[in-house]
């Protein structure tokens, strides 16, 4: 259960969030509880999340070690500053940011390297998905992307798919339409990393995930988890979604 927190949260911000939501949380938790919190909050996030079983993750990562890349941090510094996940190729990134399924690869593949989990993420726009297109864009998107790496670096990665049309409409994909996809994106494991790797592998399910629409989510086998943006910003209704799964 993942939070993508994108342009949102200062470090005092963050500190008064973990404040809240760490009390919602009952009992130990059988899944994985990932926040992804702005660079500059992370730091923040890890020590108010110190002693609980959230991990915090960047949201992004430069492929290189260090250098004359200005703006940019490498996977070694998120993990220096404890992060343990973080997200690569998410689709703001592709469309603002100019990244493609090359950098994707790069940068997890970095990630991996620098002892973190990249949570891959892969998904279609509306017009592709009004055209019948999505799945050509999955399968697109893992064979240039994620297929790229070893059958050892896969099993540290996760899949996040997340149609673009889903991001912050309200839109959210049908438990049916995200489960399909998500079978679609499994069989490509499968055909490319074998049967253990498609049954092991997380793909997690993000575009307009709300407290009220998380059981349908979850409920089908094919979906492992959630990557939650807008309603990850309130401590409460992220609490709800956590407590769903
Ligand atoms: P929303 O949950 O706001 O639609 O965002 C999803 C997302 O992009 C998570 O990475």
């Amino acid at each position: 259960m993942a939070a993508n927190w994108k342009m949102y949260k200062t470090a005092s911000q963050t500190v008064a969030y973990f404040e809240r939501f760490r009390p919602l949380l009952q009992g130990p938790s059988p899944c994985d509880i990932v926040i992804c919190p702005p660079m500059l909050s992370l730091p923040a996030a890890v020590s108010a999340a110190s002693g609980s079983n959230i991990a915090i993750g960047g949201q992004n990562m430069y492929w290189e070690k260090e250098g004359a890349y200005t703006g940019e941090i490498s996977g070694e510094m998120l993990y220096a500053e404890g992060a343990s996940w973080v997200l690569v190729g998410h689709s703001e990134r592709r469309r603002l940011f100019c990244e493609n399924d090359s950098d994707v690869l790069k940068k997890a593949q970095a990630a991996i390297e620098a002892n973190l989990s990249p949570i891959i993420c892969m998904g279609e726009r509306l017009d592709e998905h009004k055209a019948g297109k999505a799945y050509d864009v999955l399968i697109r998107q893992f064979a240039s992307g994620v297929a790229g790496l070893t059958e050892e670096q896969f099993a540290k990665t996760s899949i996040a798919y997340e149609p673009i049309w889903a991001i912050g409409t309200g839109q959210t994909a049908t438990p049916d339409i995200a489960s399909e996809a998500h079978q679609i994106i499994r069989s490509e494991v499968e055909k490319r990393f074998g049967s253990d790797a498609a049954a092991a592998v997380r793909i997690i399910y993000g575009g307009s995930v709300k407290p009220d629409n998380i059981a349908g989510l979850m409920a089908e086998p094919d979906i492992d988890g959630v990557l939650v943006g807008g309603a990850s910003l309130d401590p409460v209704s992220f609490a709800k979604i956590v407590q769903a799964a």
